[in-house]
């Protein structure tokens, strides 16, 4: 099998905790790193919470590297009403076996590309893109050289999730989010389009929970503290689990609809901080390497999770 080398970059938090046990469990990915932010929860929770759940996957052969705490130019915002103060919802915090790797999560990236083919490193984001953006100010061939690239961020005809305007990962870095999109660096963007399609309702998490697998318990368990939330604070009933998105594409392509783009990020307005311009029209959609995606096969993706984490 042709395994696809990759590193998550993430802010776990409970979705990002739903896709590390899909990567986990997914013997095609060859999981270089697993490299934290600051975003959900500072990074100093997101780094412990990494930790754990590579110890609960039996996944202890990933190195877990430190990344940012803070965004390039705001103040740290969190997201803990959707993740809870600790970032793994329900789950009461241990402390994990194996410790941090030695090197930055922007070093790991960097040096991680650098040493195989141009092409052959794909990076899924599953937070604020901050590390993305350090990485190519400090290596700016990684634009040529790291892919594919999958992120999580933005919105577009779904309004956002933090702001009326912007969704979270890109509201709170948006710096970093415009950095990567003028950098020249080819990228899938996963936003609030095609991941509020992507929900898990009880049936779906109740088909999880009966894998009855450390893996697939976590997963789950993840999945009903958003559903708590969802009918706590949004009025729904099936929360989006936002974060599988970019890694089910990596697995099963085909499960997502994709349109050429060209991706802009709002910086100047507070009003409008974050918002993503996503312009398809011919002539300009053309003049940058994005695409945005525009639909998701949730009853695939969630097959996805059923066959990793069993
Ligand atoms: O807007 C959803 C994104 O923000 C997800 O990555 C979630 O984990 C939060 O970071
Ligand atoms: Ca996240």
């Amino acid at each position: 099998m042709n395994r696809q080398a990759l590193i998550i970059d993430c802010d776990p938090g409970v979705d990002d905790a739903v896709a590390l046990m899909l990567a986990f469990g997914a013997s095609e990915l060859d999981l270089l790193a697993v490299t934290t932010v600051g975003g959900n929860v500072p990074q100093v929770k997101t780094t412990r919470n990494a930790r754990m759940l590579r110890q609960i996957a039996d996944r202890e052969d990933v190195p877990v590297h430190a990344g940012a705490d803070r965004p390039l130019r705001r103040k740290p915002a969190g997201a803990g009403e959707f993740h809870g103060a600790e970032g793994l919802g329900f789950m009461a915090p241990f402390a994990p076996a194996k410790g941090v790797a030695d090197g930055h999560g922007v070093d790991a990236l960097i040096n991680a590309v650098n040493a195989r083919e141009p092409g052959t490193v794909a990076l899924a984001v599953l937070g604020p893109m901050t590390n993305l953006a350090l990485a190519l100010r400090r290596e700016p061939m990684l634009a040529k050289r790291l892919g594919p690239v999958a992120v999580m961020g933005g919105a577009r005809r779904e309004g956002g999730n933090i702001t009326a305007s912007a969704e979270f990962n890109v509201w709170a870095d948006p710096e970093a989010a415009d950095e990567v999109m003028r950098s020249g660096l080819p990228v899938t963007l996963f936003g609030l389009d095609a991941t509020h399609q992507v929900r898990a309702t009880d049936a779906r998490i109740a088909a999880v929970a009966d894998l009855r697998t450390p893996m697939a318990d976590t997963a789950a368990a993840m999945m009903r503290f958003s559903q708590q939330v969802e009918r706590e604070i949004v009025g729904g009933d099936a929360p989006p689990v936002h974060d599988l998105c970019p890694v089910a594409w990596l697995l099963r392509p085909d499960l997502f609809d994709l349109a050429p783009c060209r991706i802009q990020v709002e910086t100047a307005s507070e009003l409008t901080r974050g918002h993503t311009a996503v312009e398809f029209r011919a002539g300009v959609a053309g003049s940058q390497p994005h695409r945005w995606a525009v639909s998701a096969d949730a009853n695939g993706v969630f097959d996805l999770i059923m066959d990793k984490t069993r």
